[in-house]
């Protein structure tokens, strides 16, 4: 495509909604609806420390990284059995379908599971049914990328991929999440050397609330092949020119930064520098049903706020299928879509 037509702003954000488009940061659990966390508890008979949907929403009131994942690992205590991580899965899918998302690789985090007792088969078993059904049932395409929890020990981490390693044809790759600062990235480099050999893909949160020096590690001592956030970076030059450089690209998550107080407001969100220095940086939702939106709520809110425009739209959608881990086959295929839709929007 030569140039993106111009698109006056009061049609933006139907571009941006009929766009496809792929998401890359999502944690399936934080996708968990209250409704749906309601729901299992019933039908798990788990007792919640909330009388109903409205309180526990009152709750999602966040001040950094920490305050929300203690209510975010509470919510995913009423998920036991293999119907039960499909449900979520499903939801999540059905709802991304609704954004245009064509493809979606999915974060998530066994540890939180199989500490209360449900076995690994469960998780993934349960979650990788949603994702074959969803290629048929929305024509999503959807993969899953096992996080391990950085706040736990190297050891928990080897033996959790012990556990996983015979459904690894269930599993694309492997990721780091939860509290960043405390827990650099160099504390799981001989587990992420380990899922190299195996031929599994790498990625990992960084430079979340951390300091791009963790960025940096991730990069040389994980050897990870994307960034989970990343927006610490851009108060690193030297950084920026790496990323760039070796085109790795940046799962940003616009509402989950803002809601985390990350940055105070999505005005001064620094994703059109990101974009502006070249780097591979994506539009994510990270934890939808926590921080307020979805891939479109993302989009739209960002674009609201910071007046990006068409081209960068454009460049976003391209950016998530090329930092995808689909073939270069499936990434042209997407890419051809892609401009169709741009083409025919008048
Ligand atoms: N950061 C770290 N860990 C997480 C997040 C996040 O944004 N969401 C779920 N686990
Ligand atoms: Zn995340």
């Amino acid at each position: 495509m030569r140039s993106i037509p111009n698109v006056p702003s009061d049609r933006l954000p139907e571009l941006l909604r009929r766009m496809p488009k792929a998401e890359l940061h999502v944690h399936i659990e934080g996708t968990l609806e209250p409704e749906l966390i309601f729901a299992l508890a019933r039908r798990n008979s788990v007792r919640l420390p909330y009388e109903d949907v409205e309180e526990l929403r009152r709750a999602y009131d966040f001040t950094n990284l920490q305050s929300f994942l203690d209510i975010y690992y509470a919510g995913a205590s009423v998920l036991f059995t293999e119907r039960d991580f499909e449900d979520m899965a499903r939801a999540y899918l059905e709802r991304a379908a609704a954004d245009n998302v064509v493809h979606a690789e999915i974060f998530f985090d066994p540890q939180t599971h199989t500490a209360r007792g449900v076995s690994m088969e469960t998780v993934i078993n349960g979650l990788h049914r949603a994702c074959c059904n969803a290629r048929d049932d929305q024509g999503v395409d959807a993969s899953l990328i096992l996080c391990f929890l950085r706040h736990l020990s190297e050891e928990q981490a080897f033996e959790t991929l012990e556990q996983a390693l015979p459904l690894r044809d269930k599993f694309i790759g492997v990721g780091l999440d939860s509290s960043e600062v405390g827990h650099p990235p160099e504390k799981f480099a001989r587990v992420f050397a380990r899922c190299r050999e195996l031929g599994l893909h790498l990625v990992a949160h960084a430079g979340e609330e951390g300091p791009p020096e963790y960025v940096w590690t991730a990069l040389d001592l994980l050897k990870v092949e994307r960034i989970d956030h990343g927006v610490q970076s851009a108060k690193d030059p030297a950084l920026l020119r790496r990323l760039a450089k070796d085109r790795i690209p940046l799962t940003v998550c616009p509402l989950s930064n803002l809601k985390l107080r990350v940055f105070p407001d999505l005005a001064t969100h620094n994703i059109g520098q990101l974009l502006h220095a070249g780097l591979v940086a994506t539009i994510n939702s990270d934890d939808p049903a926590y921080f307020g939106g979805y891939m479109n709520d993302n989009f739209l809110q960002t674009f609201a706020a910071t007046g990006l425009t068409a081209p960068q739209a454009f460049q976003l959608a391209v950016n998530s299928f090329e930092a995808s881990f689909v073939s270069s086959t499936t990434k042209r295929h997407y890419r051809e879509m892609l401009e169709g839709t741009f083409a025919s929007f008048v």
